[in-house]
């Protein structure tokens, strides 16, 4: 129903937009930006899929007819990214009155940036957040014909929209979302509430996407969602994550799977049984620690504790020997001593990640972590740079495992540098660069990892 309305909409502005193009001699273009993670990138593809359908043609430059900012808000610095970026595109408005400036995503779900926009950046058409990305030709449509400030934020999601057009960044491989939005509430993360409630589609719809994925060549998939270790819990005769897994495994064609993210809580040893057994599931696990200490893990609300961290990766690397296992850590949350920093460094050092994110806590208003008493920056940073080393001498030791071996890549690009040598990636994530020309891009190809460069290979193809 919603999204027969959608298509509807699509094909209104496209009425305006050939009209306009016609009158201007020259096609409308637009161009999108995306902040922050997966879910974002996957979003965008709704967008720019709507966007193109709706008769833009996709550049990228800002200096286009449509620029639309997909936020993240997930640290301050992307806020203040997206701020700074702003005040760029005012000067180019200024250039062309007739341009159309959109911002959605996380951020939006804030009402004090919303706030804060409608009152001092004025120039900004369209303002929609993340529970109506499938809404963009609708207010997109009102921008066109009413030429005001459109804004339109949900509190929540009423209905998972299918079937809208998507433009996929890569022919090869793809994310699927499993799941939407996050009930976890970790004491520091605002991702709850600007992404809502935890909703999981239905296994036959997420079947039914990667099935067709498979029809156009995709050959990769990483299934999205913030815990998906919780997949299904909430629904009816729930089917559970590792179920899932299992049922993608059969789709023909699809060659590869990742997910993304797995939360230590609920990560269960069918799903172990799963990663082991299944040859399409990739060798590399995602598993964010966020701290050593379970004081701290406590005060986070993770509901692990370090022994419990500790045990699954045992448990994990007994089932998987092979496995890459990476992680995300926070420093400084607020009330870290340094005897909880050195929980975190013996985690490391017993975990022996083969790489890990690591952030500086960031204060997010209306988390209950920002009413704790924060800590001085100078004692984070010192630990941060710590961390950062420890972390950087374990990945670089263990990528060093593979020297030798041969590995199957798929590949992603023709490498940026040295136009002779292609990029891509193994099944435990590691960048390969290796001699070869632009018809292997997608393909999946065996390579002797010959050289470490500490984060990443160069390989020679081999057969
Ligand atoms: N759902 C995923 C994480 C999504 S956010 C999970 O639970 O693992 C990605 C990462 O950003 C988190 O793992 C965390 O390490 C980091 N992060 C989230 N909020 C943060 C904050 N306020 N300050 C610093 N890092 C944060
Ligand atoms: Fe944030 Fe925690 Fe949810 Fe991950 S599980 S998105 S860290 S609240
Ligand atoms: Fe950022 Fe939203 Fe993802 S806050 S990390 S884009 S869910």
């Amino acid at each position: 129903m919603e999204s027969k309305k959608q298509l509807e909409y699509i094909d209104k502005c496209s009425r305006i937009v050939r009209d306009r193009a016609g009158f201007l001699g020259r096609p409308l273009t637009f161009y999108v930006e995306t902040f922050g993670c997966q879910m974002n990138e996957r979003d965008s593809e709704k967008l720019r899929g709507i966007l193109e359908k709706a008769g833009f043609e996709k550049n990228d430059s800002e200096e286009s007819d449509l620029v639309l900012y997909n936020t993240c808000t997930v640290r301050e610095n992307a806020n203040t990214r997206v701020y700074g970026r702003l005040g760029k595109l005012k000067d180019l408005k200024k250039r062309n009155p007739e341009m159309i400036i959109g911002l959605c995503g996380c951020m939006m779900q804030e009402a004090h940036v919303v706030e804060k926009i409608t009152m001092s950046y004025r120039f900004v058409d369209m303002i929609f957040g993340t529970h109506n990305v499938y809404m963009l030709a609708e207010l997109l449509y009102n921008v066109l014909t009413e030429r005001k400030m459109t804004v339109d934020i949900r509190r929540e999601a009423t209905e998972i929209v299918e079937d809208l057009p998507m433009d996929r960044t890569y022919s090869f491989k793809s994310g699927v979302n499993i799941m939407f939005g996050c009930d976890n509430f970790c004491s520091y993360c605002i991702v709850p509430y600007v992404r809502g409630r935890e909703r999981s589609r239905k296994p036959e719809e997420i079947l039914k996407e990667i099935r067709s994925l498979a029809g156009d060549g995709v050959k990769e998939v990483m299934l999205l969602g913030q815990n998906v270790n919780s997949y299904g819990k909430k629904e009816e005769g729930g089917v559970t994550f590792a179920q899932l897994l299992r049922e993608v495994c059969r789709v023909e064609g699809i060659e590869r799977i990742r997910f993304m993210t797995s939360h230590p809580k609920d990560l269960s040893d069918e799903l172990i049984r799963a990663i082991a057994e299944e040859p399409k599931v990739c060798n590399h696990l995602h598993l964010p620690l966020q701290s050593g200490s379970s004081r701290i893990l406590k005060a986070m609300n993770r509901r692990y504790d370090k022994e419990k961290y500790l045990e699954l990766v045992s448990k994990i690397k007994s089932a998987c020997p092979d496995l890459s296992l990476t992680t995300d850590i926070i420093v400084g949350f607020p009330g870290e001593t340094e005897e909880d920093f050195q929980e975190t460094l013996d985690v490391v050092r017993k975990c022996g990640f083969d790489s890990a994110f690591t952030f500086i806590y960031s204060r997010r208003s209306g988390t209950p972590a920002a009413e704790m008493e924060q800590l001085d920056e100078s004692v984070v940073k010192e630990r941060f740079d710590r961390l950062l080393a420890l972390v950087q001498s374990t990945a670089s030791e263990r990528c060093g495992r593979f020297a030798g071996r041969i590995q199957n890549v798929l590949v992603e690009s023709v490498n940026r540098q040295d136009g002779s040598l292609v990029t891509g990636r193994t099944e435990n994530n590691l960048v390969v660069h290796f001699p070869g020309g632009e018809e292997l891009i997608g393909q999946i190809v065996p390579v002797r990892m010959e050289e470490c460069k500490g984060f990443y290979y160069y390989g020679i193809k081999a057969e």
